[in-house]
Formats: structure tokens, C-alpha cells, sequence
């Protein structure tokens, strides 16, 4: 098997504390609650041990709504609370040699000149192990904290993250590989000839440069994109190094690496110079009756409340008031006629053609947080379920995951029982190619 179709494995970290997944039997056991990075440091270690490529962190700078409040999210915990992921990252990368992290900024709210700076110096503090999830906004409560009124218009926000890119893509070219000298018999820091201003003016920045920061160990940070409408698989294909992409069958994931191919031909890449790391949960048992029992456990871990908070949320239904004993049909029609929801029209017609007309409200909640889709098995199933999704998608990138149980004992399972079945397979590697994130995650 070529290096380049290896399975490449980055853990998803982002909400293992939240939206009851931090009350499932054994989560969190013995550690200090969210807020202190033990458990964190103990998973990056972990995932390390299992050759994993790296740990991700989505964020949303912003508290969801229900029913026009955030009193119900923060009771029970519905994507909060959230901290920057950042600082986690940087103390995860001091217990560890290879692991790489990919956090989130969002290019709709912040300045590309402050995420260049951060992502630079934060790629020397990890010695070349961060990525930059490069993400245009959705969610309307975290435009409020930025000062807009709702979340900008789709098109706006893509013309902004062009130019965000680009600006990023000058400043970590501002300063050539080779332009430190730290001479001290002279004196001098640098070459003056290898640091250039780069003088951009757009609709959105105005930026001098050069970026003040010395060349980055990955020469710059990794760089993954997520939005999939045709401007965001435009942008991944000019800019991005792996794209996040929620496939849940073989045939969507073939669909897709055929569209993200065309985009970055289409950009003037070669093909399949995007990676993709697939998303889905996992669970590793040891027959059917470990699986029942563990959703089981999962869906006790979130109370009815939860589940109505959380499908709000999901359903982006900020000020709606869901009565959990009316049906899904009659709700959905009523939302279409009231216009209450945002962006979110396509969970709204799946849901309708997975459920007949009497289900209501308060069963579907249970129902959406079955969780049954994703890599499911004893390990040898999970290592099959994996190979063949990796072969429908091209065999180029693999997959960021999650346990469906709770954290550490979640991941514990995958690292001791699935990877070396991956490994024995050549499907994963046994020993990491270099020190940076960049030359792990990239091959
Ligand atoms: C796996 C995955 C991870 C994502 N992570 C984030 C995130 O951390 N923060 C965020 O605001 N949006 C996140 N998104 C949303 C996307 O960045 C994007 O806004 C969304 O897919 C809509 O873009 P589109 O209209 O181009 O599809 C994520 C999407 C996917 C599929």
C-alpha cells in the first residue's frame, strides 16, 4: 500500500463535556470538571500512543437559544459552556512529541493579520503541530457577540473568507524559510531582503505586513476547511490541505471526493491534493448486546429536556416554542409557515422522511439522538467499516472521530483494540513520519 493511502486518524474533542455526553457511566471518572485540562492532557497522551494524527476543536463563539433564552442551554448544558480551544491545545502539545491539533477561528468575525500572527506562533510553540480550521460563521447568537444582528448573508461571507484566505496566504509568505540570521558576531536578526511588506487592499482588510513572526516550523500551519454549498467547496479547493466532510454512506463519500476533486482542478491544483477526513462517531464492542447496552447508556445520559434543547438547537429554532406533544408533521409545517428556523431547512426535511405522521415531538428528540450512524462493530468490523470507506473516498485523508460512549475510556478502546488491528492491516502506521503535523498528516 503507497504512504499516501494510509489512514490518517484525528479524535474530535470539541463537545466531550457537553450535550450529556459528559454524564455517560465512566465519563470524566476522577478527573477535575471541564475547565481543568487533566483529562485532556491524559487523552492527548493516549491518542499519541495509538498514532494518531492529531485532536480537534470545532468552535462557536456563541450560547444557543431555546425558546428565545439561553437559560434552558446553560441548565443543561447544550454546547456550553465552551472555552477557547486554543490554550488546551497548547498544553496538550507539552505533553506530547507528535500529535498534531487542529483548532477553529472564525474568518466571518475575526482579522486574518491576528490569526496569522496566533497560528504562527503557536505553530513554534507546538514545534510545527497546529492546523487552522478555517471556518465561515453560521450560528446567529455568535454574530450577536460580534455586533451583528444576525449571521451576514452566505455570499457576503464567502467573498470574506476569500480575501481572509488570501491575506492569510501573503503574510505566511511574508517572511522566507531562510530569512533569520541571528548572527552574533554581527548583530544582525535578519535578511531585510527575505521579509516583504505585502501591502493588501481589499473590500474587507487593509494590511501592510510583513507578518512579525519568524518563518514557521511547518513552513505554515496546516490548513482544513468544512463548508460544502459551492462556494465552500470552492474555497477548499484553492486553499485547503483537508476538507471535514460528513459522509455516512460509501456513496456519499465517493460523490464527494469526485466533487472535491473538480474543485481543485478547477482552482489549478492537482487532483486529490485535498485531503478529507470523513466525520462519524465509533463505538468498539464486543457483540450486539455491548452495542444495545451502550445506547442504552447513551441515550439515559441525556434527559428529555436535553434532547428538546438540544433538537432546538439543531433545528436552529432560536425563539420557537417546541411542545413536545404535538407530531413532527404538524411542528414542521407550522415552522415552514412561521419561517422560524435558519439555514437549517435540510435536518428539517430529513427528519420528515424518517418518521411516520404520529411521532411526536418528545419521541423524535430520543429518536435524533439515536446515533446509530458511523463505525460500529467489535474491532475487526470497525477496522473493515473503515477500510472500505476509506477506499470509496479515495484513499486520501481518513477520518475524524468520536466514541459514542464517554471519554477517556471511549477512545482508551479505539487506541488499544482497533489500531492495531489498522496496523497488522498496513492500513496505519506504526511509527510516526516526522516531528511536524505537516509531514504526518500530508503524505
Ligand atoms: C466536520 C465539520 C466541522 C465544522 N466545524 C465548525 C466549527 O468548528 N465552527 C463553525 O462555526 N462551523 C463549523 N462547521 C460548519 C462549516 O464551517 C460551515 O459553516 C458549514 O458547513 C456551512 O457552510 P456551507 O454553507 O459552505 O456548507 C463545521 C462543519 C463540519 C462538516
Amino acid at each position: 500500500m503507497a504512504e499516501s493511502e494510509l489512514i490518517h486518524l484525528v479524535a474530535d474533542l470539541s463537545l466531550i463535556h457537553t450535550n450529556g455526553k459528559w454524564r455517560y457511566p465512566g465519563s470524566w471518572a476522577n478527573y477535575a470538571p471541564y475547565g481543568s485540562p487533566d483529562l485532556y492532557l491524559d487523552l492527548a497522551r493516549l491518542l499519541e500512543h495509538g498514532k494518531f494524527d492529531g485532536a480537534f476543536f470545532a468552535d462557536v463563539a456563541g450560547t444557543p437559544l431555546f425558546e428565545g433564552s439561553t437559560d434552558s442551554t446553560v441548565e443543561w448544558g447544550v454546547a456550553w459552556p465552551r472555552h477557547d480551544p486554543l490554550p488546551l491545545a497548547i498544553a496538550m502539545s507539552g505533553v506530547t512529541r507528535h500529535l498534531g491539533f487542529i483548532t477553529t477561528m472564525s474568518m466571518t468575525y475575526h482579522h486574518p493579520f491576528n490569526v496569522a500572527r496566533l497560528y504562527a506562533s503557536i505553530d513554534h510553540v507546538t514545534r510545527g503541530r497546529i492546523a487552522y480550521n478555517a471556518v465561515v460563521s453560521g450560528f446567529p447568537q455568535e454574530a450577536q457577540n460580534f455586533g451583528y444582528p444576525t449571521t451576514p448573508d452566505h455570499e457576503w461571507r464567502y467573498r470574506r473568507a476569500e480575501e481572509f484566505l488570501d491575506v492569510l496566504d501573503k503574510l505566511f509568505n511574508s517572511v522566507e524559510p531562510d530569512a533569520m540570521l541571528w548572527d552574533r558576531e554581527s548583530g544582525r536578526v535578519a535578511d531585510p531582503s527575505k521579509v516583504h511588506r505585502i501591502d493588501h487592499v481589499g473590500e474587507h482588510f487593509k494590511v501592510m505586513g510583513p507578518l512579525p513572526c519568524a518563518p514557521c516550523p511547518q513552513g505554515r500551519p496546516v490548513q482544513v476547511q468544512a463548508g460544502q454549498s459551492p462556494s465552500g467547496m470552492k474555497l477548499a479547493g484553492k486553499w485547503a490541505d483537508m476538507q471535514f466532510v460528513v459522509g455516512d454512506t460509501n456513496k456519499i463519500r465517493a460523490d464527494h471526493r469526485a466533487r472535491l476533486d473538480a474543485a481543485t482542478e478547477a482552482a489549478g491544483r492537482p487532483k486529490r491534493s485535498v485531503g478529507i477526513l470523513f466525520a462519524g462517531l465509533f463505538d468498539v464492542v464486543s457483540g450486539p448486546e455491548e452495542s444495545r447496552e451502550n445506547e442504552r447508556k447513551f441515550r439515559e445520559s441525556h434527559p428529555e429536556k436535553l434532547g428538546i434543547v438540544m433538537l432546538s438547537q439543531w433545528w436552529g429554532l432560536d425563539g420557537y416554542k417546541l411542545d413536545p406533544r404535538r407530531t413532527v408533521h404538524e411542528t414542521i409545517a407550522d415552522i415552514r409557515e412561521q419561517g422560524t428556523h435558519h439555514n437549517n431547512w435540510g435536518y428539517l426535511e430529513n427528519a420528515l422522511k424518517m418518521v411516520d405522521d404520529k411521532m411526536t415531538i418528545a419521541e423524535y428528540s430520543k429518536f435524533f439522538l439515536r446515533a446509530n450512524m458511523g463505525f460500529f462493530g467489535t474491532p475487526e468490523q470497525i477496522a473493515d467499516q473503515l477500510e472500505e470507506a476509506h477506499h470509496a473516498g479515495g484513499s486520501n485523508g481518513g477520518f475524524m472521530i468520536a466514541p459514542r460512549t464517554g471519554n477517556p475510556g471511549g477512545i482508551a478502546r479505539f487506541v488499544h483494540e482497533v489500531v492495531p488491528v489498522l496496523q497488522r492491516r498496513g492500513l496505519m502506521r506504526k511509527e510516526y513520519a516526522g516531528p511536524t503535523m505537516r509531514e504526518n498528516l500530508l503524505v
